[in-house]
């Protein structure tokens, strides 16, 4: 969808440098002389009173004085007078203004930069920053920016949150050979967020990938539906990660669901690739700048070395590609491009021998075989080969052979005629590493890109049926009680209410009723002391499990009550639950948080030890499509148990992804009502026979 605001802040046509400064030294002089340095074909307008001229252009006292249009507004005056300059730029019909001027929400002046934004707005104004380096453009060569030069051209386009970083990364465009078309600085995102301007660069012709640095969202959910619908591949480096909640958790969830692991599950949920390091950003963006996605996961690697034929046969296990041996007829024609004492399996080792021929035959043919779906091209520099003659060699046979909607990457390993090839290599649209692994690692990146788009295109409908306004009475009774938490007896109605299967639980207030609801449930039976005040409640000794016959409940009926009493003396105790005894299952937890970013957030892991000791957990934000519910199954180490280990049957993971959907559906739905929830344990059986939640614990937000 076209956008024209954006259109205008980030590919003026037309700009104005408020507070621009013939002084060498100052921002506004930077800006200036950027502009001009950088080739901007666009009018430049400087602002400032009290100069005539700034760099040979004349100088306006206001922008009320500039007699033609003005997409963006530069803005590099002191923090105190930018409310000042905004009702001039506004009222000049000003689309879009990119301020670099610091002194905002970042120390504290979050009122200053409300009423920035409310401005600026008011005008049908969007606001880039505060505290920004600005926006840099090479197809417009546009340096609207403090940063020293534009980035090496190329395909990508960098959106960083860190200013200082991103002026880092400008100069090492150019020593990293990585190209980029926009490097775009959003400081503080007080109006203008990634989510905006990750729409608007999946329209850009001239941006095929979006790199971002991320130290946090202002509204995750928005993100995540924007990178959701961007078809480029994104790619992000998030920073910053911080033990938020953690500590004032009150359940299970909530003290395992640390920032990183949510941000990891919304980036991944959002279709966006995550790089590890800075390294990493770069060297898959490269790729995912100039290779099209990589549709299967059939990789061919040649090299004229073993070693590095190891190394990268390794990395490609270690991402998820496991090299399978090529068909027979794709060896059996490589063959004839190897000496004797070659491999044509996989990876293809043409031996030290191979030279311009051998390459270019052995590219051309398996790039083109409908057997390959990614191809990796690694080199050790010999005596007897010229690095350059093999990079052209293999230039040439990739273009012979006519793919366009593979990808393939390379390694050249060598000195620096090898640099200078793997140079050339890039400059022509194929990108080349210095290491095996990393050639690896990039076209993994390509891979993964494709997988998740197909994943991340799922929507999800809420699940079939579900009663909400059930369970709203039931939340609505707890409240009217002046309580914030319910009772396991409440939460399962609740988690029923959604369709989750739930041990049959019954509220016995004597122990007279409590024979009695045994008789009805069946021995045996469990006996669970049912108090707001009380919610660990083995820990309180309020847990007796196996009980099996009249005896046991009466028994079991006073010991709860004498332990719980003696656990807290002030506990309202509404009585004991008796529920039926679910037989064995394997042992899982799901929870839920209502993360600060992204809101309802689902966590699952399997139970006991795995969650307590190996904090063995995944999570997703809500809702959760039916193959994410999978993709959570089967991401944790523990996922061998659910599919069945030493000759056991497999689990029914189809109920525990259904659940999951289900479980999904009601933080979701009640996410004004509760704040975290936990069904521990809930017991899966073997396939096709189900589950049970055993045990619920629902905490309400506090109103
Ligand atoms: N309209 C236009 N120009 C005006 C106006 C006005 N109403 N009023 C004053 N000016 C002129 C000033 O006279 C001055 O020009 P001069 O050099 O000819 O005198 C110019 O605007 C700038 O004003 P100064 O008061 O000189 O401000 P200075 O240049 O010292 O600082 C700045 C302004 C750069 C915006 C500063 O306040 C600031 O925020 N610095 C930090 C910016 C930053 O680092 N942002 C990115 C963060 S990311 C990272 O860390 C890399």
């Amino acid at each position: 969808m076209k956008n024209e605001v954006l259109d205008s802040l980030l590919t003026p046509k037309s700009v104005a440098v408020v507070g621009a400064s013939a002084t060498p030294g100052k921002i506004g002089y930077s800006v200036m002389k950027n502009l001009i340095d950088g080739g901007y074909k666009g009018a430049i307008y400087p602002i400032n009173p009290s100069a005539e001229e700034i760099l040979g252009i004349k100088c306006y006292p206001s922008i009320s004085d500039v007699s033609g249009s003005v997409d963006a507004a530069i803005i590099t005056v002191p923090s105190k007078l930018v409310d000042g300059v905004t009702d001039e730029i506004g009222r000049k019909g000003v689309k879009g203004m990119i301020v670099i001027t610091s002194g905002f929400s970042e120390v504290g002046n979050r009122d200053l930069e409300l009423a920035l934004v409310k401005k600026a707005n008011s005008y049908g104004t969007r606001v880039l920053g505060p505290n920004i380096v600005g926006v840099l453009s090479n197809t417009d060569k546009f340096n609207g920016s403090f940063a020293p030069f534009l980035p090496l051209p190329g395909k990508a386009s960098l959106v960083s949150q860190s200013g200082a970083l991103l002026i880092a990364l400008d100069a090492a465009t150019y020593t990293r050979r990585v190209g980029f078309d926009k490097l775009i600085s959003i400081g503080n995102m007080s109006d203008v967020d990634f989510a905006d301007i990750v729409s608007w660069l999946d329209n850009d012709p001239n941006t095929s990938c979006i790199t971002l640095y991320i130290e946090g969202f202002k509204d995750g959910r928005a993100f995540i539906d924007a990178a959701r619908k961007a078809s480029k591949p994104i790619i992000a480096l998030k920073a910053g990660v911080s033990a938020h909640g953690a500590a004032a958790a009150a359940s299970h969830t909530g003290s395992l669901a640390g920032a990183a692991k949510v941000y990891g599950a919304a980036l991944q949920q959002a279709g966006v690739i995550q790089a590890t390091d800075l390294d990493n950003l770069f060297d898959r963006t490269l790729a995912l700048s100039q290779q099209p996605p990589m549709k299967g996961d059939n990789l061919l690697i040649i090299t004229n070395g073993g070693g590095v034929g190891v190394l990268a046969t390794d990395a490609a296990e270690r991402s998820g590609l496991p090299l399978k041996f090529a068909p027979a007829d794709v060896q059996l024609e490589l063959k004839k491009h190897m000496p004797e004492f070659g491999s044509a399996k996989n990876p293809v080792d043409l031996t030290g021998m191979a030279g311009n021929d051998w390459y270019g035959d052995s590219v051309r043919y398996s790039f083109a075989h409908p057997w390959t779906e990614g191809l990796v091209v690694l080199y050790c520099e010999t005596a007897i080969t010229d690095p350059m003659q093999i990079a052209q060699a293999i230039k040439k046979a990739v273009d012979e052979s006519g793919v366009k909607d593979k990808p393939i990457t390379v390694s050249f390993v060598g000195g620096e005629k090898s640099e200078v090839a793997m140079r050339w290599l890039v400059e022509n649209g194929i990108p080349a590493y210095g290491a095996p692994d990393v050639a690896v690692d990039a076209i993994s990146s390509l891979r993964e890109f494709s997988r998740m788009k197909a994943l991340s295109a799922q929507t999800t409908e809420p699940c079939a049926a579900f009663d909400s306004e059930a369970a709203r009475e039931v939340i609505r009774k707890a409240r009217a009680d002046g309580r914030d938490s319910l009772t396991e007896i409440e939460a399962k109605e609740v988690f029923s209410a959604y369709g989750m299967p739930v041990t049959s639980t019954e509220l016995a207030r004597t122990e007279d009723q409590a024979v009695a609801l045994a008789k009805k449930i069946g021995f045996p039976v469990v006996m669970k002391i049912v108090s707001p005040d009380i919610l660990h409640k083995s820990d309180a000794g309020g847990v007796k499990v196996n009980i099996k016959d009249e005896t046991g409940v009466r028994e079991a009926f006073k010991t709860i009550m004498k332990n719980a009493k003696e656990y807290k003396a002030t506990a309202d105790i509404h009585g004991i639950a008796v529920q039926e005894m679910a037989p064995w299952g394997t042992e899982v937890i799901l929870g839920s948080v209502n993360d600060p970013t992204f809101g309802p957030t689902i966590m699952f892991g399997l139970g006991g030890i795995f969650v307590e000791v190996l904090k063995d957990v995944t999570f997703r934000v809500a809702p959760v499509a039916d193959t994410q519910a999978r993709r959570m199954l089967d991401e944790i180490r523990g996922a061998p148990i659910l599919a069945g280990v030493r000759g056991e049957e497999a689990r029914d993971r189809e109920a525990l992804s259904d659940v999951i959907c289900q479980y999904s559906t009601m933080i979701l739905d009640l996410k004004d009502e509760i704040a975290e929830s936990d069904a521990n344990p809930v017991l899966v059986y073997e396939h096709g026979s189900g589950l049970k939640v055993v045990d619920a614990r629902i905490i309400l937000k506090k109103k």
